[in-house]
């Protein structure tokens, strides 16, 4: 049963699509099976460039079954849009297929999102993406107020929005009378009629279809949104998404069995990137911050943020490793970091006079922790056009080596820029940790 996961180990950005869209080639199905619009994948292929939110990487290859699970939410509108985009381009998506279990996203989860969002928590804002995921999800968890795919199709569909309707305006209106007045059931149903309809052709019952995918050993691959450390129950709470975008998450959002994942890969990138707010131990707020932010082109592909910079921490990567069960690790973006003097990864934290490798469970600890460095003197060279591991400048051979070390797994791939081409892979004996990290 050949089912690889394809999982970020940081607060998301790790170039993940790049990595799915190299594995696709081998194999017959790529499936998304959480976040929604919230995520966003880019994928450069033969220099064009695709950004896609919902549909899987996968897409870009005409022979790969792509598959949207019931652990996603969807906007349907914006769903619209990828298809849309895509076609003008020239890509089929004959072959997708959409859960008719996964929850819609309303405008009103949206209006929720911008008005709890801004309430703050702690002191900082958690700065979603405002495209209403937690309220979807929190309205899937509370179920009275839940609309799925599946009810587009169904005759009590303008009766239950305008029930969810009624109950929306009065609890959003206690906070935000304008959003609230804006929300009109009918127009709200002419629209997402609409929507069922061109999307129709997609819409089924992924379940049994993967399940049989699963059992007649169909090769499949599962694309991870968001990272590790935004994981609901497992990242940096609250400041984190709203599912279980670890590995722990995988066989719940496709609906498959766990057995169905027999090698999981780890993605980071070379240094540390965070959007919105919540503690980030190795964030630069100096100008070597702006810098990577300027190299690697740092701003949210979603919503054009810019994003927090900052080294590479092996405490929280090796943490979402040994939670994510990853087997091996990806690299990504090491090109970024290659015209600096010097480059830094944080192996250890000291908090309360003590110096732990455990990732604190709370925030506002993990707010306090202060990074043990070791200090890697930089290549100060352009590796973009390097192919091959012998070709990489030595201390950035070294640099990979010893973040294997340090989060106790192999570096397998290394990404030297944004095009397939750019790819390195690493001889195992290279990389392979002698053992993990004492704790
Ligand atoms: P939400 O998922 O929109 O509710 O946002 C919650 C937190 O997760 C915010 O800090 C977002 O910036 C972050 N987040 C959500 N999706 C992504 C993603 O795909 N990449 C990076 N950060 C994300």
């Amino acid at each position: 049963m050949p089912g690889t996961c394809v999982i970020g180990l940081q607060w998301g950005d790790e170039a993940k699509g790049k990595l799915v869209d190299l594995m696709t080639a081998e194999h017959e199905i790529v499936v998304r099976y959480l976040g929604g619009a919230n995520a966003g994948h880019t994928v450069v292929t033969g220099g064009a460039k695709f950004k896609l939110h919902h549909i899987p990487s996968g897409i870009l290859n005409p022979n790969v079954d792509n598959v949207i699970g019931p652990g996603v939410v969807v906007n349907p509108a914006v769903i619209l849009g990828e298809i849309d985009g895509l076609q003008e381009r020239g890509i089929s998506v004959s072959r997708l297929k959409i859960s008719d279990r996964v929850h819609l996203v309303f405008p009103w989860h949206i209006a929720e999102d911008k008005v709890t969002n801004e309430r703050l928590v702690g002191g900082e804002n958690i700065g979603t993406t405002l495209r209403g995921i937690g309220p979807c999800y929190r309205d899937k968890v509370g179920r009275t107020t839940a609309i799925r795919l599946g009810d587009l199709y169904r005759e009590d569909f303008p009766e239950r929005v305008e029930r969810i309707v009624a109950i929306k305006q009065r609890q959003l209106g206690a906070l935000d009378a304008e959003a609230a007045a804006t929300l009109d059931a009918g127009a709200i149903v002419e629209e997402y009629l609409g929507h069922a309809k061109r999307l129709e052709p997609y819409v089924c019952d992924t379940t049994p279809w993967l399940l049989e995918a699963v059992e007649s050993g169909r090769s499949i691959l599962f694309e991870g949104a968001q990272g590790s450390l935004l994981d609901i129950d497992h990242g940096t709470f609250p400041f984190v998404t709203s599912t279980n975008s670890s590995g722990v998450g995988v066989a719940a959002g496709a609906g498959v069995p766990w057995k169905a994942i027999d090698r999981m890969i780890g993605v980071a990138k070379a240094y540390t990137t965070r959007v919105g707010g919540g503690p980030f131990p190795t964030e630069l707020t100096d100008a070597m911050g702006d810098r990577i932010r300027e190299l690697g082109n740092e701003y949210g592909t979603t919503t054009g943020r810019p994003r927090r910079c900052g080294w590479f921490d092996a405490v929280a990567v090796r943490y979402a490793a040994r939670l994510s069960g990853v087997d091996e690790l990806a690299l990504m973006m090491l090109d970024v970091v290659s015209l600096l003097p010097e480059v830094r990864v944080c192996t250890a934290y000291r908090l309360d006079g003590q110096t732990t490798t455990d990732f604190p469970s709370h925030a506002d600890d993990l707010r306090r922790v202060e990074p043990v460095w070791e200090v890697l003197s930089g290549w100060k060279t352009d590796i973009t056009g390097v192919r091959s591991w012998e070709d990489l400048p030595e201390p950035a051979r070294d640099y990979v080596v010893r973040i294997a070390g340090w989060v106790g797994r192999p570096i397998t791939r290394v990404s030297v820029g944004p095009d397939r081409s750019q790819t390195i892979d690493v001889p195992l004996e290279e990389v392979a940790p002698a053992a993990s990290p004492s704790r």
